[in-house]
């Protein structure tokens, strides 16, 4: 269950939208900055929430790629396995990622601190390879880099 400020936070961000839709996202990604993913308990309360079901959450969730609907670790890895990326080796970042972590795809680190999900286009095609650990985006990936940029997210966790 919701602490009751956060509650009153999400049902004022409903309020102010124009239509509870609009705020759907909003509402799912706090609830999931609460639980760590979005739980089947956040998604009832979202629906709760939005004046939705249950169901119609369950299809914004799914859609959503940055909402998760099973555990993941600390920081999620998003790393792009589309066709831009694919030009500049791509599957070679994403091979050392997986061998780097010690995951395959979708998986999450022994330690619990990174998920490794591939995604499409990340609107970065000019900087591929790309991914995003959390929020934060990164391109011209090497494997150099991979392993400096992971090392600098474990320090910030
Ligand atoms: S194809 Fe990778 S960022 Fe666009």
């Amino acid at each position: 269950m919701i602490p009751e400020s956060l509650k009153k936070t999400l049902e004022a961000r409903v309020a102010s939208a124009i239509t509870a839709r609009e705020a759907a996202v909003d509402v799912m990604k706090e609830l999931q900055a609460h639980y760590g993913w979005l739980t089947d308990e956040a998604v009832g309360e979202a629906a709760s929430l939005l004046g939705l079901s249950p169901l119609q959450v369950e299809e914004l969730a799914t859609f959503y790629e940055m909402i998760y609907r099973r555990p993941v670790g600390k920081k999620v890895i998003h790393v792009c396995d589309s066709i831009s990326c694919w030009c500049v080796d791509c599957e070679g970042i994403i091979e050392h990622l997986k061998k780097k972590l010690g995951v395959g795809l979708g998986e999450t680190t022994a330690d619990g601190m990174f998920t490794l999900l591939p995604c499409c286009c990340m609107g970065m095609c000019g900087d591929g390879p790309a991914m995003s650990v959390g929020d934060v985006p990164y391109g011209k990936l090497t494997p150099e880099l991979v392993d400096e940029i992971l090392e600098m997210e474990r320090q910030k966790a």
